[in-house]
């Protein structure tokens, strides 16, 4: 069995100083044989590639968050473009809208997210979204600006409304950490993704699974996702192990092994 972790930021601080080691570790021990790091600021976004280039196991996504929206300048938006020419770039990412943390701009996340998708669009790239608290004004940029490539809802909210209209437009839907919590309800939503569009991912270092909250996570931790997905849906983990590498390699546009 191998696994494909669609969404983990090994660009982060918190990696720093035993990278190489997990890294290897993950491909070499427990058959974490592809993962996209994502990026979400510029700075991040070049540690991204980098790493990529490294690794071959490793892919890249490009963009601004709506939660580094300081680094939201027309400079900037050249930079993501000329990063995401690279060939192991499988996306523009993670880009979307934040009303959680950042009440104040809800404008600018709006105009710097549809840029972004615009970017997408010229290099014919998918996207990786990041919505909280959101959903309604992303689902209207989305249908506003579609995205010839589509894409995935990173760490879907569990928010059954926002994943039918997310599956209507295409769009792929990733699950985290988030559906192994308890209280979580994740049954339903889990069951209205169609085994064609449903992808996993850890978001390490955030978001681990039951039973390590509070521990820093890593792509090894993508097996509990899988395993969750496998009860709920009722079928081996095996084959969530196959569908999701699948479903990963088709919308990162990936070649098959
Ligand atoms: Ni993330």
């Amino acid at each position: 069995m191998e696994f494909f972790d669609s969404h983990a930021h090994y660009n982060d601080e918190r990696f720093e100083e035993d990278r190489e080691a997990i890294l290897n570790k993950l491909y070499n021990e427990e058959q974490i044989t592809r993962i996209t790091c994502v990026g979400y600021n510029i700075e991040k976004s070049k540690l991204a590639v980098k790493l990529a280039e490294e690794k071959d196991f490793l892919f890249a996504t490009v963009g601004i968050s709506p939660n580094d929206i300081e680094d939201f300048s027309e400079e900037n938006l050249k930079e993501i473009e000329s990063l995401a020419k690279h060939e192991k770039v499988v996306a523009i990412g993670e880009i979307g809208l934040d009303y959680y943390w950042n009440k104040e701009n809800k404008e600018a996340q709006r105009k710097l997210f549809i840029e972004q998708i615009e970017i997408a669009n010229r290099l014919d790239l998918p996207i990786v979204i990041h919505t909280r608290d959101a959903s309604v004004d992303t689902i209207q940029i989305l249908k506003e600006h579609p995205v010839k490539n589509t894409g995935i809802f990173h760490c879907c909210p569990l928010n059954q409304e926002l994943i039918k209209n997310g599956l209507e437009l295409g769009f792929y839907i990733s699950f985290s950490g988030n559906i192994t919590f308890k209280n979580a309800k994740s049954e339903e939503p889990v069951r209205l993704v169609p085994n064609e569009k449903i992808l996993i991912e850890t978001d390490s270092p955030y978001l681990t699974p039951e039973p390590f909250r509070g521990t820093r996570n890593d792509s090894s931790k993508v097996k509990l996702v899988a395993k969750r997905v496998s009860d709920i849906k009722g079928i081996s983990l095996e084959e969530v192990s196959k569908i999701t590498y699948q479903n990963a390699n088709r919308v990162f546009k990936i070649k098959e092994k």
